[in-house]
């Protein structure tokens, strides 16, 4: 059996994804391959990603027992109730880069999930309902990280199309393609601090966002007269973000549609600076290099990509413009098909 999961970059719509907002990623050309082979009872997997082997057998033990990745392949087996009749021997090679905010977990994940999928539910290589393991996947990332995540990495992961950015409305999760135009280029940029801090200030703004809601409502649903009805500050400058948040994402799909990409790149950039004043989830050296990038001729917009704190930045740019400052990691990502398991 063979399975791809791609990674993927979010455009617009940061940390909106838990509280049924609106998000726009997509899946890109970088991901993970695994070739496996059947092997009843047992799995063995290694990875060119990690040193440590998965060495496990089924039914899978509790987590407690599993270090490293093997927790999200030991988390899918759970998931799945896989018994002695499944397991995998095998390889995995990535071309994620890790910790760099292109969700190579969530792409682990989707993949772990497509091992153990029943036949039926993978119909046509994960054509047939590509929702049910980005559900299932997010359930095992979370169960293998203990972070609180929402659905958008491994929607994007699973949905993916070749062309397009995903609009993803994460209260039904409805999928819109949003296709990308030939005259602007996606270039991600690393900048040098790996990100930190990334699972406890996440599971706090996720816990800000649930007490905003207890106040005013499904933040989905509020006005900014119900954001001035929150007395804290601290809690309306959060709340304030995932709401306006909500509205740059529509005007985006609409900027890039029409083709403007000066407006949809002005878009990301004020998301950029939504995510840094009142969602307080940027560093100096994200906004440092947001700052660089978009004084660079040729690009569009910029700003923090994934859940912040370190990582990279995600620019849109004209196509040819290479924008990375000179000792940055960078990658030039396309939209790309979504996670498929063949044979
Ligand atoms: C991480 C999570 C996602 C999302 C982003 C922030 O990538 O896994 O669910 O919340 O952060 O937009």
């Amino acid at each position: 059996m063979r399975i791809w999961a791609p990674g993927r970059v979010n455009l617009i719509g940061e940390h909106t994804d838990y509280t049924g907002g609106i998000v726009v990623p997509m899946a890109v050309q970088l991901g993970i391959e695994a070739d496996l082979t059947p092997t009843p009872g047992v799995l063995s997997l290694r990875s060119d990603a990690d040193d440590t082997p998965v060495e496990l057998t089924l039914p899978a033990p509790d987590l407690d027992r599993v270090a490293g990745w093997g927790r999200f392949i030991a988390a899918a087996a759970r998931d799945h109730g896989a018994d002695a009749t499944t397991g995998w021997t095998g390889s995995l090679r990535s071309t994620i880069p890790v910790g760099a905010g292109l969700s190579s977990s969530a792409a682990l994940s989707v993949a772990a999930t497509l091992m153990f999928a029943p036949d039926d539910s993978v119909a046509g290589g994960n054509r047939s309902d590509p929702v049910a393991t980005a559900r299932a996947a997010q359930r095992v990332e979370q169960a293998a990280t203990g972070v609180p995540c929402g659905i958008m990495d491994q929607l994007a992961s699973s949905v993916g199309r070749a062309g397009s950015a995903l609009r993803i409305d994460c209260n039904t999760l409805h999928v819109d393609p949003v296709p990308v135009p030939d005259d602007v280029a996606v270039v991600v940029v690393h900048s040098g601090q790996p990100r930190r801090l990334t699972d406890s200030a996440y599971a706090q703004r996720r816990a800000a966002c649930e007490e905003a809601a207890r106040r005013i409502g499904p933040l989905r649903d509020a006005t900014t007269a119900d954001l001035d009805s929150i007395t804290d500050p601290l809690l309306r400058r959060r709340a304030r973000h995932v709401v306006d948040e909500n509205v740059r994402a529509d005007a985006f799909v609409d900027a890039l549609s029409g083709g403007d990409a000066r407006e949809a790149g002005r878009l990301m950039t004020a998301s950029h600076v939504s995510l840094r004043d009142d969602y307080e989830v940027s560093t100096e050296v994200l906004d440092a290099l947001v700052e660089r990038l978009c004084a660079s001729d040729g690009v569009f917009g910029a700003r923090l990509t994934g859940a912040g704190f370190g990582g990279c930045v995600v620019a849109l740019c004209r196509p040819g413009h290479d924008p990375t400052p000179a000792g940055h990691r960078s990658w030039t990502v396309v939209a790309s098909d979504g996670a498929t398991r063949t044979g």
